[in-house]
């Protein structure tokens, strides 16, 4: 698939890499400096390319969002429409604005995304953990947590995330996204590894509207 980044960091960064490795087509965009961007193509590899952030959203049959949450202010207006498009949302709402109270992130920033086909995942886990399991094989592969909600687009982002090295596992509508998003604490996936077994129980639990089980450990 061709894949816009919007937002080339850590995690889409690593994102752009995991896809290219699967052979998917990349362009990354938004950055303060385009030669560092291209430096990041050109190590990444050939179906890497450069281009603003309006042009990575129209490249994109799935388009990735990967900025600081108090740069989307600056960062939303420069990518034109989303109507129709995919959108992976990987933020986390550090900083302002928050939003209103009751609303989880995910439906506060599917709100500023007119339009666009979103979804949210890749957020609950640092960088460094992502890129150090992507390679993992079988079961000992971690969950990458997704919601949205348009059940098609996240079948699309499910695909993505299984290239990418991980299991996908769709935790619902943006309106249950609390228990994926920040900050990191008790009866929450966010911050926590999760292998698929241990996925379905969390899921029910959300459906139902009671407390998941206890986080997993790993050895
Ligand atoms: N890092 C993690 O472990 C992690 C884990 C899960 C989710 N997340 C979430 O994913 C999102 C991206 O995080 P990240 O750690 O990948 O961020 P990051 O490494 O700081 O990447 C942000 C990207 O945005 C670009 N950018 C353009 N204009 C910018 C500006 N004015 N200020 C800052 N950056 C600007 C940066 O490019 P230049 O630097 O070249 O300008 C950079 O490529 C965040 O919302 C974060 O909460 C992060």
């Amino acid at each position: 698939m061709k894949v816009g980044i919007v937002g080339a960091g850590h995690i889409g960064g690593g994102i752009a890499r995991q896809l290219a490795g699967a052979g998917h087509e990349l362009m990354l965009a938004f950055s303060r400096d385009q030669e560092t961007l291209r430096a990041l193509a050109t190590s990444i590899g050939p179906t890497v390319t450069v281009g603003t952030p309006a042009e990575a959203v129209a490249f994109g049959e799935v388009v990735v969002i990967s900025v600081p949450w108090p740069v989307l202010p600056e960062a939303l207006p420069q990518l034109g429409s989303l109507a129709g498009k995919i959108v992976i949302d990987t933020t986390n709402q550090f900083g302002a604005p928050q939003p209103p109270e009751g609303r989880t992130a995910a439906q506060f920033n599917a709100e500023r995304m007119a339009g666009a086909r979103y979804t949210k995942s890749f957020n609950t886990l640092t960088a460094a953990f992502q890129a150090q399991t992507a390679t993992r094989t079988g079961d000992d592969r971690i969950v990458q947590w997704l919601c949205g909600d348009d059940a098609e687009a996240k079948s699309i982002v499910a695909g993505l995330i299984t290239d990418a090295g991980f299991v996908p596992i769709d935790l619902g509508g943006t309106a249950d996204a609390a228990v994926m998003e920040a900050p990191r604490r008790a009866g929450a996936v966010y911050g926590e590894e999760y292998r698929a077994a241990d996925a379905t129980a969390v899921v029910d639990a959300v459906a139902e509207g009671k407390p998941i089980p206890a986080t997993p450990s790993y050895q």
